[in-house]
């Protein structure tokens, strides 16, 4: 059985008071409301991670996660957070690739996949975001590009080490337009990418957890959830307002 998970992506939003509002409400209502075994991650901002972790403190349902790192160990690179510094506090998740990152950092494959090796070198689990531009999406050629995508930065991993993986779909196209993918364009890309891995990796490709990623919101998860290769979402607008989230999380337990 794949690991079911909702991840919210922060981006650059929110005050730390603010932050720690929304993750006490979601405590709760994750507590009272979500049933199934669904795990949530808060991808927060840089700052808030190790407060967001103490405020979260053992809470089995919710974890933190951070929405990048860096290449290198350590050194003389201003502004950057490395991996080792998000395994000293304790932070299990990294988002690597959100297609922002390859857009205006001009991060590209090559550079993702020592990404990945890095973060799984420390033990955290890379949420590895691929998609198409909406140019790629009307020429049709969409499914070789985010294949490509999927194989440039982790097709180098071992079988055991893909297996920590989390795969994250985001079309280009869907995030933070209003414009969702239907669940059937999110099963066909899902069903591609496990398809692709398979064709590598074999069986193993069953177990890896595919979310799908471009505005999913309260009054859509459900249906996109129901997909077969659909294992879940990371959610970008909708994560900042715990009824909507929450609503959201909801829709896969
Ligand atoms: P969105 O963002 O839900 O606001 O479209 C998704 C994402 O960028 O991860």
């Amino acid at each position: 059985m794949r690991q079911k998970i909702v991840a919210g992506n922060w981006k650059m939003n929110k005050t730390l008071e603010e932050a720690s509002i929304l993750t006490s409400e979601l405590m709760g209502m994750v507590a009272d409301e979500v049933k199934g075994n669904v795990k949530v991650v808060l991808c927060t901002p840089f700052p808030y991670l190790y407060p967001i972790k103490q405020q979260l403190g053992g809470n089995a349902r919710i974890s933190v996660g951070a929405q990048n790192c860096s290449e290198h160990d350590s050194g003389a690179y201003t502004g950057e957070t490395s991996v080792g510094m998000l395994k000293s506090m304790g932070i299990p998740y990294v988002i690597i690739g959100h297609s922002e990152r390859r857009q205006y950092f001009g991060e590209d494959g090559k550079l993702l996949a020592t990404k990945v090796d890095k973060a799984l070198a420390q033990g955290l689990t890379p949420i590895f975001c691929c998609g198409e531009p909406l140019e790629i999406r009307e020429k049709g050629t969409h499914e070789q590009l985010v294949k490509q995508q999927v194989e440039e930065s982790l097709f180098h991993l071992s079988a055991e080490a893909l297996q920590k993986v989390v795969i994250a779909y985001e079309p280009v196209w869907a995030i933070g337009t209003g414009k969702t993918a239907t669940s059937q364009q999110a099963q066909d890309m899902h069903s591609v990418i496990r398809k692709h891995l398979a064709s590598k990796y074999g069986a193993i490709a069953e177990n890896i957890s595919i979310l799908y990623g471009g505005s999913v919101k309260a009054d859509n998860a459900k249906e996109l959830f129901s997909c077969a290769d659909v294992d879940g979402g990371l959610v970008g607008g909708a994560s900042l307002k715990s009824r909507e989230f929450v609503e959201i999380i909801k829709g896969i337990s």
